[in-house]
């Protein structure tokens, strides 16, 4: 009869972990209905036990023995199957994550954001204009007469329809101005195009402009600008030198220079051995600009510098060839991530 009853329960069990398949949550419902410590089947079989009649207990006790261990015995392969189960849909928690892709920001866009800040802080407004220009923004207002060697067919890029492509920054100069009344504080990015290609130029590169108009607009204040400009672009302790030049645009004119940040003034390749390097164009804005321009030349005054955004790149990250820098490959733009390269 009590025999009966454990043949009954091996039945049940068998059933119930057939059921419960390769679900680890069913399997451990059974294991708990089963061979739960507090309340499992087992356990009422053995108080069942103690409850015998002597001569009975020795064939239950042997039976409910084997049950037990049938119990244990198939709970444990079912676990070990189920964790297989999970093994094998792919889920393999030990792996590392998966890092999302990250861009990177090119480096003239570095460049051009890092010189955006400098003069942000200092109070200027950053303003650009359009590509493609007509004869009179590009040269004619910024007292480029049309014989002048600038703009020579070797140079510019010249559209069907007469208008070019613009050949520097400065037009946006005279939009400027045709547009706004001193006091005028604006950074003008944007690209431009010339007639070049080599190691060191590329027929569409990077200017970055910079305009200030205002009464009492002095040389000095072209100087102390362009220190405070240079020194917290490149480093503080490099020399600024101003060379006299020609610009017709501006009167008088300098080109200016800073210590070689290669190799600091002691003469290496990238300066040609002079120990310096020319980094822009400047001077103060020539009077017929103001007058082509409609601002009054005898009240106001104002100085104006260009240069290359793309050569900044070069020297900041000592690039050994600008057309890097247009390239398109990957591996050198990924080196850059939202900084300076490691
Ligand atoms: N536009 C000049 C160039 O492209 C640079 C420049 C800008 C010089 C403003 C003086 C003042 O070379």
């Amino acid at each position: 009869m009590s025999i009966e009853v454990l043949h009954r329960s091996r039945e049940e069990f068998l059933a119930a972990l057939t059921a419960a398949g390769t679900d680890p949550e069913g399997i451990e419902a059974v294991r708990v209905r089963f061979a739960g410590r507090r309340s499992g089947l087992l356990r009422d079989l053995e108080e069942t036990l103690k409850g015998l009649p002597r001569e009975e207990k020795p064939a239950y006790g042997k039976a409910l023995n084997e049950l037990k261990r049938l119990v244990e015995e198939t709970l444990g392969a079912a676990a070990e199957a189920a964790s297989r189960a999970k093994a094998s849909t792919g889920l393999d928690v030990t792996l590392p994550g998966r890092r999302p892709l990250v861009g990177s920001l090119h480096p003239v866009t570095l460049v051009r954001r890092e010189i955006e800040s400098i003069f942000l802080r200092m109070g200027y407004s950053v303003a650009d204009g359009p590509e493609i220009e007509d004869d009179w923004h590009n040269f004619e207002a910024l007292n480029i007469p049309p014989d002048h060697p600038a703009r020579d067919a070797q140079d510019t890029f010249y559209l069907p329809s007469g208008m070019v492509l613009r050949t520097h920054t400065s037009p946006v100069q005279v939009h400027t101005m045709e547009s706004q009344r001193p006091p005028i504080r604006v950074l003008i990015p944007g690209r431009v195009y010339r007639r070049d290609s080599d190691l060191r130029h590329s027929p569409m590169f990077h200017q970055v402009e910079c305009l200030v108009v205002d009464e009492g607009i002095t040389f000095g204040h072209l100087k102390g600008t362009l220190e405070a400009f240079l020194h917290g672009l490149f480093d503080p302790s490099l020399a600024v030198r101003f060379r006299p030049s020609f610009f017709p645009f501006t009167e008088p004119s300098a080109e200016v220079d800073i210590t070689c940040v290669l190799c600091r003034g002691a003469g290496c390749a990238m300066c040609s051995g002079s120990g310096w390097i020319e980094i822009l164009g400047s001077g103060m804005v020539d009077p017929r600009v103001f007058a082509a321009c409609g601002i009054d030349p005898k009240r106001y005054t104002g100085f104006a510098f260009g240069l290359g955004l793309d050569r900044v790149a070069v020297l900041k990250y000592r690039l050994p060839d600008l057309r890097l820098l247009f390239g398109g490959d990957e591996r050198f733009l990924r080196q850059f991530g939202m900084g300076v390269p490691a």
